[in-house]
């Protein structure tokens, strides 16, 4: 198959497993695709029980920080019969890439994810412009998913930083997404 929706890098994508969905960063570097997943969260519990991932692209903030901090009702959920395994998507998704994933290596905080991919498909062909507000949302979301586990100061700043980035560069979506951070980080400061 050839790589055609996901490029050279880290790509942020929204990973989905049984009935699952949560942000995860799959890594492309000469032509091998891998996953750094911390033990712990239902995607490793699921993909080291199925065997399989799916990478879901979609320009959505809100469901970045609902996956990364909460569960997805199911109803957002598709399913896909790939090599007569039945796999879960996101039914919004604008393009999907259905691996098979297996564990190569772990250590005592992470399982290192070899996905081989299966089928992919492109849904929607939108056009998204730069928008710095946006990749705000994700820059925050990723510091907060570390917030919540060590309530680092330096982290609290980062992401108070990148929420007010949300506020000035993004749309509705990110401004939606910028309170629910910010509510999270309320509490986790109570
Ligand atoms: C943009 C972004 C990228 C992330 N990438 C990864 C990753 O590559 N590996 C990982 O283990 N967790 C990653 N996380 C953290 C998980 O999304 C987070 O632990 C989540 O709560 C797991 O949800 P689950 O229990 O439903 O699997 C990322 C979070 C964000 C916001």
């Amino acid at each position: 198959m050839q790589d055609s929706i996901l490029h050279e890098g880290i790509n942020e994508v929204i990973g989905t497993t049984r009935l699952n969905a949560a942000p995860m960063g799959v890594i492309l570097r000469g032509g091998r695709y891998t996953l750094a997943l911390f033990k712990g969260s239902h995607t490793a519990e699921n993909i080291v029980r199925d065997g399989w991932f799916i990478a879901n692209l979609i320009h959505d903030p809100v469901i970045y920080v609902e996956s990364a901090f909460g569960d997805l009702t199911d109803d957002v959920f598709t399913t896909e019969i790939i090599d007569s395994t039945e796999m879960h998507r996101l039914a919004a998704a604008e393009a999907w890439v259905a691996f098979r994933a297996e564990v190569i290596g772990q250590s005592s905080e992470a399982y290192s994810i070899l996905l081989t991919p299966l089928r992919e498909e492109i849904l929607a062909r939108s056009i998204h412009p730069v928008n710095r507000g946006f990749n705000a949302i994700i820059e925050a979301a990723v510091h907060a998913t570390r917030y919540i586990m060590n309530h680092d100061p330096e982290l609290e700043w980062l992401i108070r930083h990148h929420l007010a980035l949300a506020r000035k560069c993004g749309g509705e979506r990110e401004k939606q997404a910028a309170g629910m951070v910010e509510e999270l980080i309320r509490e986790e400061s109570l």
